[in-house]
């Protein structure tokens, strides 16, 4: 299930956060949860079973544009869809908006046979 995050999933937001390639570093993890918690256009929804297990964040761009920046499982529970299932509930959540993603997100999103523009 989708859920909206909130600053009480902090740490587990930033553990998934820190799986992606470019968030490797604290001081860059850190301001990107800040950005998401303050920024209006940037959102940050976690994945959520018995757990949460997984994350993505997006930001609004204009003329109805979504971007999505951050993707990202718990290893203990990959390969059961579940960023597949993250990205199609935003897709569905924003179904008037046109995706696009960064380079990071792009190689899994395409894997799913879907083509977005990268910026
Ligand atoms: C990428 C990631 C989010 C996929 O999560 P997941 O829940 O395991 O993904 P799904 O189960 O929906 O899909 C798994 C498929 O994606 C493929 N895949 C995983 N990571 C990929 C990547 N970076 N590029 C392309 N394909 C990828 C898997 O090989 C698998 O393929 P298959 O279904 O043909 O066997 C997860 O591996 C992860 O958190 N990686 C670390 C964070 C990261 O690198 N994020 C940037 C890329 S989104």
């Amino acid at each position: 299930m989708l859920i909206r995050y909130k600053k009480t999933y902090e740490k587990i937001a930033m553990g998934l956060l820190s799986f992606m390639p470019n968030e490797k570093n604290v001081k860059s993890l850190v301001n990107t949860i800040k950005d998401y918690e303050t920024k209006d256009d940037n959102h940050l929804f976690l994945w959520k079973l018995d757990d949460i297990v997984g994350i993505i964040g997006i930001q609004i761009l204009p003329d109805k544009v979504i971007m999505i920046k951050h993707l990202s499982v718990n290893p203990s529970f990959r390969n059961q869809g579940i960023a597949t299932s993250l990205y199609d509930a935003i897709r569905s959540q924003y179904t008037d908006y046109t995706i696009v993603t960064t380079q990071e997100v792009a190689s899994f999103i395409e894997h799913c046979h879907v083509s977005l523009k990268v910026l």
